[in-house]
Parts: structure tokens; C-alpha cells; sequence
């Protein structure tokens, strides 16, 4: 089943993510090195492929990643708090002598991409190939989007090549479950009908515990977020 150009996902009010347009759903899960940087992402398991689907958003579910409809009994408040502004309005820019790291903290999902070689807020002042590149890549890998890459010369813009689909986050370094990875510029609208602005890469929430709902804001780590109950 090929995913539909036509796919989004739908923010229910104190419910679920309604998915739809046959997106892949599978585990995406972050890799640490020895010294426990994250570096890359692995693909797992991969589900088996609906037009539609419920995806938890409350955190209480237990046939996670899906909804068993226990933000009833949980009482969830799911309200959406995300400022309906474009990335580019609220992220600020930090100008190295070739690249601009375009920065919207709020988005923060706290893999720690960025932590690497020093942080790529650091590398971005420096000159030379390897930070260059180095500071791209840790952009790249940022599943929310709070970090993007500019070229300073051309304008150019490096984002990573996703295919439209959605990741389960596992994150075993910290011991946590993650929040959805939404890849390849899926809409996601909101229970009133506001469409957020469509990008190759956002973090959703999914352990209820956002403060910048729908999007997650990196509280699934302190809160201990797991899969199983
Ligand atoms: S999943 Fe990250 S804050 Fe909820």
C-alpha cells in the first residue's frame, strides 16, 4: 500500500491522533555511541500498514502506540498550547562564517543530536569542512525541527530526505519512549481545525505531558515515558 500524498494527522479534543493516507507507521529508535552521544537513527519494527488509525496521545494507553480510549477514564486535557506562528517568525539564528543554525528552542524533542562534538550551536562559529559538516548533520538528525541548517551563501536550506510516514520514538539511552516522529511534510491539524504549518520534520506528543501541545517539548524524559505499562 503506497502512503497517500493526501495524508495527515487529526488532533482530537482530549483524544487520540486520527491518522490517515496509509502513512508507515515503525519504531524509530535512537542510537547512542560509547559515550553516549546520540549519532543515528534505526529503523524497528514496522506495523502493519492501515489507511487509518488511532495513535495514543494522552500516554495512558495500554496497546501503545495505538489508542485503547483511555484518555476517557485518565481525564486528559489535551489542550493544544502551540503558538500558531511560522518556525521562521520564532526561531532565532545563530550566523557562523558558513552556515546559519536556525534555532526554535520551544520545539526542543531532546534527542541530543546536537550535543556531539562540542554542540552545534558551538561548531556553527567555527571555520573549516568538518564543522561545517558536522553542525549540518546534527541538524539533519533532529527529528522536531527545532534546528535547521542554512547555507549563509546561497540560502539553501539542508533538510534530510523522509519518506512521509510516522516514527514511534525509543530513545534506550535514557531508558524512555519517545514521541511520534512525523517525516516527509505531513499536516497536522488541530482539534479546531487550524492546520500547523506543514514541515519535513515535527515531534507530536504522545506521553501527555507537553506543555507545547501537540508538540513534544522533551517532558517524556523527566516523566519516565514507557511503551509498557
Ligand atoms: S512525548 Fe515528548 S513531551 Fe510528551
Amino acid at each position: 500500500m503506497e502512503a497517500s500524498e493526501d495524508g495527515k494527522i487529526k488532533v482530537t479534543v482530549n483524544g487520540p491522533y486520527l491518522v490517515s493516507g496509509a502513512l508507515p507507521l515503525a519504531r524509530q529508535t535512537i542510537v547512542a555511541d560509547d559515550d553516549g552521544e546520540s549519532v543515528a537513527w534505526s529503523e524497528g519494527e514496522r506495523y502493519h500498514q492501515h489507511p487509518h488509525y488511532a495513535l495514543c496521545r494522552c500516554g495512558a494507553s495500554h496497546t501503545k502506540p495505538f489508542c485503547d480510549g483511555s484518555h476517557m477514564s485518565a481525564a486528559f486535557d489535551g489542550t493544544e498550547t502551540a503558538v500558531r506562528a511560522p518556525y521562521d517568525e520564532l526561531a532565532e539564528d545563530i550566523v557562523g562564517p558558513d552556515l546559519i543554525l536556525r534555532d526554535e528552542v520551544v520545539l526542543c524533542a531532546d534527542a541530543r543530536f546536537c550535543h556531539r562534538a562540542g554542540g552545534a550551536w558551538n561548531l556553527v562559529k567555527q571555520e573549516g569542512e568538518e564543522a561545517v559538516e558536522t553542525v549540518r548533520a546534527e541538524a539533519e538528525l533532529c527529528p522536531s525541527g527545532r534546528y535547521t541548517a542554512i547555507d549563509r551563501e546561497t540560502g539553501e536550506r539542508h533538510e534530510p530526505d523522509l519518506p512521509l510516514s510516522v516514527g514511534i520514538v525509543a530513545d534506550p539511552h535514557e531508558g524512555v519512549a519517545g514521541p511520534l516522529w512525523v517525516r516527509g511534510g505531513v499536516p497536522v491539524e488541530s482539534a479546531d481545525g487550524h492546520v500547523y504549518e506543514v514541515r519535513n520534520r515535527v515531534t507530536l506528543c504522545r506521553c501527555g505531558g507537553s506543555s507545547n501541545k501537540p508538540f513534544c517539548d522533551g517532558t517524556h524524559l523527566e516523566a519516565g515515558f514507557h511503551d509498557d505499562e
